[in-house]
């Protein structure tokens, strides 16, 4: 018999969303007749922007004739989406990027899930507490976390970073020397943010250490206020030491058609065996062409449309839908006394249980009680443990019908 990747067995449980949707399933089931809001999932509910479509359209018609078929395509994406990205999203801002610093994926839950294949075996890396499971569970799989203890809900090679309460959700620099950071800001799932001197912070340790950041910025367009930064570039000294990794999931609603980049600037360094330095991109670049055959080029053709003036001014309208159902979570669940966190500038609401109900034990209740499906805070990491996620991205009549269900529950 072949032997199997013992790392896999390492996994805890079943992934966090795919648990959610089995619990719900069963609840179904066993109720027919429930009317289930979910606000679990983090995923979109509004329609593509017109732009998009109408851009995607066009690409199909051209795929449709001889003379305009494409097959292949480069690997890290056409130029027109390419530059587009450096132009709208980076040089607008003052950022200077190259065309080889760019990789267009199907999504950034895939790179966030890859990139750490690139670099050694026994790299220390560092992930807040709570976390999106991606960044953890890659690294098990690849051998790199070490034993999971019950106790701790931990494991014990990873060096976790809490986020809580007491330090309003920002994390203290490691206490010993890490290789890889994963920072996620607008964070997902606590939805808070961090201004640029804090962030600046985490590049200069960076720096200091020989570091790392994975910095996942997957929820950037929902930032609203002014001192928050939009990409970690917008900090000196970053293209040095961070790989940003962007989506058009929540950014346009494309958690179905997929389309993502990811930013490996040529300054960022890591040394073989020997102690040689790598350019980290060139392996980046050789891992993407030789595992990926690119995005499909009308998925391409939406995304180039998202910069659009038409394309641009549909997307605001779309963040200010799902920002608008983050004040109606916020200001309702605040209305109860509730403790509650982010959706200022993020689609995530993060609530603390009432009566120190444990996370999955309010899942069950919000489920039962009000057939609301959420996401426990402890499905995230053990600082998670008596939080709950509540995401912006339902319907608006879902969101008011979710708030009014909850106001009537006994708390
Ligand atoms: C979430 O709910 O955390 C996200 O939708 C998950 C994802 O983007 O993969």
């Amino acid at each position: 018999m072949a032997k199997i990747n013992q790392n896999f067995l390492n996994l805890q449980g079943s992934y966090l969303f795919s648990e959610i949707a089995k619990r719900r399933t069963k609840f179904i089931q066993d109720n027919p007749n429930a009317q289930i809001i979910s606000l679990g999932i983090g995923d979109v509910t509004r329609a593509l922007p017109e732009a998009v479509t109408k851009a995607m359209h066009a690409a199909v018609d051209e795929l449709a004739t001889v003379s305009a078929f494409r097959g292949y395509g480069p690997e890290q994406g056409y130029d027109f989406l390419v530059n587009a990205i450096i132009e709208h999203d980076y040089k607008a801002r003052g950022i200077e990027l190259a065309s080889n610093e760019v990789f267009v994926s199907d999504g950034s839950k895939c790179d966030v899930g890859n990139i750490q294949e690139i670099f050694s075996q026994d790299a220390v890396i560092a992930v807040q507490d709570p976390v999106y499971p991606v960044y953890v569970d890659t690294n098990v799989m690849a051998g790199r976390s070490g034993a999971f203890s019950k106790e701790t809900n931990r494991y014990e090679n990873i060096v976790y970073l809490p986020c809580n309460a007491e330090n309003n959700f920002k994390p203290s620099l490691p206490d010993r020397k890490v290789d890889l950071i994963y920072l996620c800001y607008p964070n997902n799932p606590t939805g808070m943010t961090l201004t640029k001197d804090e962030l600046k912070v985490w590049v200069d340790y960076a720096k200091a250490n020989d570091a790392i950041i994975l910095f996942d910025s997957a929820y950037e367009a929902y930032i609203q206020e002014e001192d928050v930064p939009r990409s970690i570039y917008e900090i000196e000294g970053a293209k040095d030491v961070a790989i940003e990794f962007r989506s058009l999931s929540k950014t346009a609603g494309f958690t179905g058609v997929r389309c993502a980049y990811t930013i490996v600037p040529r300054g960022v360094k890591a040394k073989d065996e020997n102690g040689n330095e790598v350019t980290v991109a060139d392996l980046w670049n050789r891992r993407h062409t030789t595992k990926f055959n690119g995005v499909s080029y009308v998925t391409q053709r939406g995304a180039e449309a998202i910069y659009s003036a038409e394309g641009k001014a549909q997307i605001a309208t779309l963040v200010d839908y799902y920002m608008s159902n983050a004040a109606i979570i916020r200001d309702g669940l605040k209305s109860l006394s509730l403790t509650v966190y982010g959706g200022v500038n993020a689609p995530y609401i993060w609530l603390q249980t009432p009566n120190g109900l444990d996370s999955w034990a309010f899942f069950d209740k919000l489920l039962s009680e009000a057939n609301i499906v959420g996401t426990p805070g402890v499905g995230f990491g053990q600082s998670g443990q008596g939080y709950f996620r509540l995401t912006a991205f339902g319907s608006r009549e879902n969101t008011e019908k979710a708030v009014e269900r909850i106001t009537k529950l006994s708390l």
